[in-house]
């Protein structure tokens, strides 16, 4: 399995929007190495956009429980595999859902083929979603998110005991919150995690390339 990493553009003025696009066209053509997996995940309000960038994958932010119909303001499977989307993220700690709901947009999606990474605040929540078969358990603690102090320097016995978790589950894990560089990308790796979910550590950067460039160099 590729180590992936997740960049979520979330709904920040620079990635989303009228800026959408030419954020993304910074990526194009970038040099991935062969190893590594990168993901866009887009605010709602661009999802459409996935069509205009063939070379890039996306996945959306948030998904719901529903098909195509008479559902305000939700986001089908349906939908998002009918604009290129390739996966979501759910219950993300600024996007919290009820289990009810987890459970039931997991079991569409399963039937549906459709990956979903599934944030998680907390060692209990990573063992409860990790046996409803997503692709990925994301491990975010909340206090970290938009900071300085990264998951991995801060949390590195809670990401081993997730990751142990999540295994018993044949579920791979995730790390978000505070991921800023090489270093915060090679210990996920080293404790056992798959890969991480980050977003302002390259969104917010001076130079958002360069920044995911030097993240995911010698790996
Ligand atoms: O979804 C990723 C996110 O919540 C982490 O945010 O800004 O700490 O990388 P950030």
């Amino acid at each position: 399995m590729k180590n992936t990493v997740i960049i979520n553009l979330k709904h920040y003025e620079i990635s989303s929007g009228k800026s959408c696009e030419r954020f993304l066209s910074s990526f194009i053509g970038m040099d991935i190495p062969e190893n590594i997996r990168v993901v866009f995940a887009l605010n709602p309000i661009d999802l459409r956009i996935a069509r205009d960038f063939p070379e890039l994958e996306f996945y959306s932010q948030h998904v719901d429980p529903v098909s195509y119909g008479a559902f305000t303001s939700k986001i089908s499977i349906e939908s998002l595999m009918d604009m290129g989307i390739s996966g979501s993220i759910l219950n993300h700690s600024e996007n919290r859902l009820n289990k009810e709901n987890i459970s039931k947009t997991l079991d569409r999606a399963y039937r549906m083929g459709f990956p979903i990474v599934v944030c998680s605040e907390n060692l209990v929540e990573a063992g409860e979603y990790s046996k409803l078969r997503p692709e990925f358990i994301a491990y975010e603690p909340p206090e970290l998110i938009g900071g300085n102090v990264s998951v991995t320097s801060s949390k590195p016995e809670i990401i081993r005991d997730v990751v142990n978790l999540c295994s018993a589950n044949n579920v791979p894990v995730l790390v978000g919150a505070g991921i800023k560089n090489n270093d915060d990308f090679a210990k996920s790796l080293e404790l056992g995690a798959h890969g991480v979910l980050v977003a302002s550590g390259i969104v917010l950067s001076k130079d958002p390339l360069m920044s995911l460039n030097s993240l995911i160099e010698k790996l």
